[in-house]
Order: C-alpha cells, then sequence, then structure tokens
C-alpha cells in the first residue's frame, strides 16, 4: 500500500517536475527530470546514451578498468582531436600543388602555435591506430566477438579499416617528396584489384600518375567523405554496444 502512495507521489511530481522543467524538446533529449532523488538523477543518466553509453545492467567483472583499459573510449578520444585539429588545419591549407608545400612551410615557420597543432594531429593519428588495434586485440583476447556481438565486430573491422584510410589519405596532402612516393608506391598497389585492374588506380588518383587531380580527390577523401562514413559507423558501434549487451565476466 505504502508502496503504491509512493509510485503515485512520485508520478505526480514527475508531471509537476517536466511541467516546469522545460519544452517539449528538451523533454525529446532527456526523458527524465532531474529532480534531487537517487532514482530520477541514475534515470536521467542511464537512459541518455551520451550520458551512459554501456547498457544499465552489466556484469560486475566488466566495471573492472583492466577489463576495457577504457581502449574504445581512448579511440573516440583520438578522433575527436583529430577533428577538432583538423578543422583548424584546414583554415591555413590549400589542396593545390602550386600551393600546399608552401602552406605546410607556412604553418611550421610562421603561423602562431602551427608546429603544435601540426603536431598535435600527427600524434592523435599514430595514437588512434595504436588504441584502435589494442582496443581490437583486447575484444578478441576477451572473446567478445561471440554472438550477440558478431555484427558489431564487423562493424569494428570496418571502423579499423576507416582508421588505416584516413591515416593514408592524409598522407598525401603535405605534398613533399616522401608523400609523394609513399603514395605513388601505394596507388600502385590497386592496378592489382580484381576485375577492376588498373582503373582502380585511374578511378582513385584521377589519372595516370600522382597529381593535382590526386591531391584534390585525396583531400575530399580524407577531410569529408571518410571522417563521415567513421562518424556514422561509429554511431553504429555505440548504439550496439548498449544493445548487445556488454560482454564482461562471459
Ligand atoms: C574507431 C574505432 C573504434 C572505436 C571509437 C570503438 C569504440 C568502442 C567503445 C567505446 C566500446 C565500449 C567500451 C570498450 O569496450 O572499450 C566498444 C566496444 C566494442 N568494440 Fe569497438 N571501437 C572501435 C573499433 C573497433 C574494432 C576495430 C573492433 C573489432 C574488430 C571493435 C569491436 C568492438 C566490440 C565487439 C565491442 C563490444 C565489446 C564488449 O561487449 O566487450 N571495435 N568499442
Amino acid at each position: 500500500m505504502a508502496n503504491n502512495k509512493d509510485s503515485q507521489k512520485f508520478v505526480r511530481n514527475f508531471l509537476k517536475g517536466t511541467e516546469e522543467f522545460g519544452s517539449r524538446f528538451w523533454k525529446s533529449i532527456f526523458r527524465h527530470i532531474w529532480l534531487e532523488r537517487a532514482r530520477t538523477r541514475s534515470l536521467e543518466t542511464m537512459s541518455n546514451v551520451l550520458l551512459h553509453l554501456h547498457p544499465t545492467a552489466i556484469r560486475r567483472a566488466s566495471l573492472k578498468m583492466t577489463y576495457t583499459f577504457c581502449l574504445g573510449g581512448l579511440s573516440f578520444f583520438f578522433f575527436l582531436t583529430l577533428i577538432v585539429s583538423g578543422v583548424l588545419l584546414m583554415f591555413y591549407y590549400v589542396p593545390s600543388v602550386t600551393q600546399a608545400y608552401q602552406n605546410i612551410k607556412d604553418l611550421e615557420t610562421v603561423v602562431f602555435a602551427g608546429q603544435f597543432l601540426r603536431a598535435i594531429h600527427r600524434w592523435s593519428v599514430y595514437a588512434m591506430v595504436i588504441t584502435v588495434f589494442l582496443h581490437m586485440c583486447r575484444v578478441l583476447y576477451t572473446r567478445a566477438y561471440r554472438p550477440p556481438r558478431e555484427f558489431n565486430w564487423i562493424v569494428g573491422l570496418m571502423l579499423l579499416l576507416v582508421t588505416l584510410l584516413l591515416n593514408f589519405s592524409g598522407y598525401l596532402l603535405p605534398w613533399d617528396q616522401l608523400s609523394f612516393w609513399a603514395v605513388t608506391v601505394g596507388t600502385n598497389t590497386t592496378k592489382v584489384t580484381p576485375f577492376l585492374g588498373p582503373e582502380a588506380q585511374f578511378l582513385l588518383i584521377g589519372g595516370y600518375e600522382i597529381g593535382q587531380n590526386a591531391l584534390l580527390s585525396f583531400y575530399t577523401l580524407h577531410v569529408i567523405t571518410l571522417p563521415l562514413v567513421a562518424a556514422g559507423l561509429m554511431s553504429l558501434h555505440f548504439w550496439r554496444v548498449r544493445k548487445d549487451g556488454f560482454s564482461g565476466g562471459l
């Protein structure tokens, strides 16, 4: 009886709170109101994927820091760092064969904190490749790829591929000797693509050798196409982490 009264009081408080609390728009984002009660506070947090990525019920063992080493979260953190530093770098860079090299030199020598900005971007790329790889090893080691997480494992593999492609497409942009020859060698390997053959290389670099078309094509892939694909796959990955349940302790 007391429980029933309590819950009625709770609903009354909740409705009163939502009226006072805010607009329909706000409520569509935050399902529960932040009443000063332990229950509503936890409901607010747990019902929001931005505040609580993991499913609400997880095994105790998976709460241990040593279970995930936070490697998935770190990969995401480095991705965000890359987006922010990359957008800032775009202010100083023109994807043209006559300007790109000079732009990077100016960034290193003239622009205030330009060297620092470039270093942040470059080191975050390395860090992301390492953390994504280690995260995959952790998933393998804990056998978290087993049902019902097979689909998320495949999404993860796609994320690994996109991470490597993001890395490779950025390599050409400084337009120096190292990047030119590395990408020449790299794109030559596409000539052996089954069925397409040399046409695959032509499609990728927009010609028969690395030049203006290739630079523009890599730039577009690097700053628009691949980051959007990565962001879409990450949303799917996170949604599946929540829906599939967390593997800890299995
Ligand atoms: C950009 C790359 C990636 C990001 C940002 C990312 C992020 C995350 C996060 C935040 C989690 C939950 C917490 C954790 O386990 O650390 C997770 C779980 C998971 N990830 Fe990734 N991940 C990425 C790449 C991969 C790769 C390459 C694979 C495997 C090929 C993978 C497979 C999985 C699986 C199966 C889970 C569920 C783990 C479990 O239930 O124990 N992910 N990921």
